[in-house]
Parts: structure tokens; C-alpha cells; sequence
């Protein structure tokens, strides 16, 4: 293993770009990261009735989710036991067994053994089919709608591991007491850029929302020459926490990009009324957050993504729009095309952050690029708790959850996990 203490400096506020480019690291990072950590499955309206599930990812590892015969969501690694095939080729649907088609191997929704073709064969063996269901995860939890697991039996509950993140994410999936829903499926696409571009960005960066979406803001601005500098510059916070989550939105009233159909819908009187005003003036409009490691969401558009890294040097996005269940078809309508066209894969913002990722990263393998490390350095000292947002904040334009996202990166990077005296 690979000792990242000199990669991360957390007091001065720079990384080293090897964090993005260097393979042993990336390896390290499924060992220490992704095998420790809660990470996003899906949501909760993907799976309605007994025998529903999808298939996703944990890490590279690929995954089933599924409700089985007692309505519980159960979460299975998607490798059949006999020669590994993935048991389940399907992104999503419904079955009663998932059959292994290399073999035959079958499954039940429990993930226990239940059938295999010429089983005579193995009877000289010590055969037992209970020793060969699939691998289930150590946890799994759902929460606001989302669902999540870990393949970590120390983890520690997932409301401690989001601790003050939940009352910012409540902002976003709590607005309505019939909770939210999903609609439109999941959009995937590949980008060129390791996934903590793109997962730090979302929990740490608004600080490029003004050049890097310049033209966006021109297009969406009624005079079409971009925003006010009174909103260019606004105001606003940014939470971040010891465990690597992050989120930041300004809080000038006039600074939203909401698609007018869903502004107009919302009642703000009801929404302070069930969030406060704090929550509907600062998380609940245009802003951005990660929950460590690679799930991010962005309120005022109801995009929900995951970053599933495959490789250093390459991620995919999986987007989904969530929005209130209570929403009328016109203004669902409204909000997932206004999604897509902002934040879908080919979306006026998606398309400028996506360059830049790519951009970074096809330059970072350079050798004398790879030696100058990157500055996280805005917002030094400027972290407090004020008394109206929990936990500790900073001014909104602030690296400070880059500086956590990445020291908590470097804790989990060295030390040892929870499987590594078991191998
Ligand atoms: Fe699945 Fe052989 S690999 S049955």
C-alpha cells in the first residue's frame, strides 16, 4: 500500500495530481474507499413490488438490487458463484430467479442457491448448495428516499455517517410529505476524468459556476448579458464535515435557476412553514453537494448522479431526475426537461463541466504536469459554525469541502480496512 500523507495536505491546502492519474492508487482507493464507505444504490421508487430490481454499481463491483418475497431491499453482488460470470445482464425488470446464463446456475430473490443443472455431478464433493448463494452486502439502508449499502460490517450507521449533511439534503428530498419520486429514467454516459473530479466539484465548486458556465448564464439570463454582479458575486455558505461530505448555494434571493413552472408551484409559505427559513433561503435553491464518496445532487434541477470510476483515468455518469411526489404531471414534465437540457449529458452545464474534467485529465499524465500540485487553497480560516446552518461553514466561493473530501480520502487511503486481516 501506498502511504498518501505526502499527496494530501489538508493545513495548506494542496493536492498532488497523482490522486487522479496514478493506478496503484486508484487500486488502493476500491481496497480502502469504496469497500469501506456507504455508497448510493438507487432510489427507492425503482423498486415497487417483490422480484422488482436494477443492477448497478459498488466501486467497479456490480451489483444487484432487488426486493425479495418479504418486501425487503436486498443488495447482491452481481457474480455468479460457480466461474463469476455477472448473474444478471438486465439493467432493470422483473423476475422470480436470477439464472446465471453461463450454466444455469439459478438464485432466489434471498440470493440463496436454488438450483443447478446435473447437481449428480458434485456429489462426491462435500456439496452444500447453502455455501454457494450470492455475496450480499454488509448493509443497507434507506434514507429520504435513496438507498444505500456497504460492503463494511464496522460502518457506522448511515444518519451518523451524514450527521449535519441530512438537514441539507432534507432541503432537497423533504419538501414534500409524500416524499419524492424518480421519472425518466437513468441517463448514462462516459467521461475521459477521474471520478473525484467530478465528486469534489459538486461538493466544493462555485467558484466556476461564473466563468466556466458563462454562456449558459447568458442563455438563461432575461437580458441576456448573464447575471447581475450583485448575484455574480452572491452571497451564500458552504457546509462541509469530518467524514467528506459537502455543499454550498448562495442565498440572494434573485439567484436561482429555477425552470419557472416549478418555481411557480412552489408555495414558500408551506416550505418555511415544514423546512425554515434558513433551509428555503440558503440548500432549498441553486446549489450544489456531494455525499462522500461519489454521490452528488443539485436541488433546484432534481438531479440525482452517481460517479462510478472505472479506471483512473475514466468515470460514468448515472443521472436520475428526482422530484416531489406530489407534482403534477405539466410541472414533472417542466423539471425533467429542464434537467436534461441543463444537466443531461448533453446539457448546456453538463457539456462545460465535462470539458474540463476531460481537459485536466488528458494533461495530468504529464510528467512534469503530475509534480505540480493543485491549489484548494480559498476559504482557509474562513470555516465557523453561525448559529443558522449546522455544522461547520464557510463563505460560499471556499475549497474548505474540497480540503475535507480529500482528508477524509487520505484517512480511509491509510488505514487499514476492514477486510485486510481476513484475505
Ligand atoms: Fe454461472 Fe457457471 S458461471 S453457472
Amino acid at each position: 500500500t501506498i502511504d498518501v500523507s505526502g499527496l494530501v495536505d489538508r493545513e495548506n491546502g494542496l493536492i498532488d495530481r497523482s490522486v487522479f492519474t496514478d493506478r496503484r492508487l486508484y487500486d488502493q482507493e476500491q481496497a480502502r474507499v469504496f469497500a469501506t464507505s456507504w455508497l448510493f444504490l438507487g432510489h427507492i421508487d425503482q423498486l415497487q413490488k417483490a422480484g422488482d430490481f436494477f443492477t448497478t454499481f459498488m466501486g467497479e463491483d456490480p451489483v444487484i438490487v432487488t426486493k425479495d418475497k418479504a418486501g425487503r431491499i436486498r443488495a447482491f453482488l452481481n457474480s455468479c458463484r460457480h466461474r463469476g460470470a455477472r448473474v444478471l445482464r438486465a439493467d432493470y425488470g422483473n423476475t422470480r430467479a436470477f439464472t446465471c446464463t453461463y450454466h444455469g446456475w439459478s438464485y432466489d430473490l434471498e440470493g440463496n442457491l436454488i438450483s443447478v443443472p446435473n447437481e449428480d455431478g458434485y456429489h462426491d464433493a462435500d456439496w452444500d448448495r447453502a455455501n454457494w448463494g450470492l455475496v450480499e452486502v454488509a448493509q443497507l439502508e434507506t434514507m429520504l428516499g435513496l438507498i444505500f449499502a456497504t460492503w463494511n460490517p464496522h460502518a457506522v450507521p448511515l444518519d451518523e455517517q451524514l450527521g449535519d449533511m441530512k438537514w441539507y439534503m432534507e432541503a432537497f428530498l423533504d419538501r414534500d410529505s409524500e416524499g419524492t419520486t424518480v421519472v425518466g429514467g437513468i441517463t448514462k454516459w462516459v467521461l475521459k476524468g477521474n471520478w473525484k473530479l467530478a465528486a469534489e466539484q459538486f461538493g466544493t465548486d462555485w467558484y466556476h459556476v461564473n466563468m466556466s458556465h458563462a454562456s449558459a448564464l447568458m442563455v438563461l439570463s432575461p437580458t441576456g448579458r448573464g447575471p447581475k454582479k450583485e448575484i455574480a458575486e452572491t452571497p451564500g455558505r458552504q457546509y462541509s464535515d469530518e467524514h467528506g461530505n459537502g455543499t454550498g448555494f448562495p442565498t440572494h434571493p434573485k439567484s436561482r435557476f429555477d425552470a419557472q413552472p416549478v418555481h411557480q408551484y412552489y408555495n414558500y409559505a408551506a416550505l418555511t412553514d415544514r423546512l425554515g427559513q434558513a433551509r428555503v433561503e440558503g440548500p432549498l435553491t441553486t446549489g450544489h453537494a456531494t455525499v462522500f464518496p461519489n454521490f452528488s445532487y443539485l436541488p433546484v434541477n432534481g438531479s440525482i448522479r452517481v460517479w462510478h470510476p472505472k479506471g483512473p483515468d475514466e468515470m460514468e455518469v448515472w443521472a436520475w431526475t428526482v422530484l416531489d411526489k406530489s407534482m403534477p404531471e405539466d410541472v414533472r414534465t417542466a423539471q425533467r426537461l429542464y434537467n436534461l437540457r441543463t444537466f443531461g449529458p448533453s446539457g448546456i452545464f453538463e457539456q462545460d463541466d465535462g470539458e474540463n474534467w476531460s481537459e485536466i485529465q488528458a494533461i495530468s499524465h504529464g510528467w512534469r504536469t503530475n509534480t505540480i500540485p493543485l491549489n484548494y487553497q480559498m476559504g482557509i480560516g474562513s470555516e465557523r459554525e453561525d448559529g443558522i446552518y449546522p455544522g461547520s461553514t464557510s463563505t460560499l466561493y471556499s475549497d474548505a469541502a474540497g480540503r475535507r473530501f480529500y482528508a477524509r480520502w487520505a484517512e480511509l487511503m491509510n488505514t487499514p480496512a476492514w477486510h485486510e486481516e481476513q484475505r
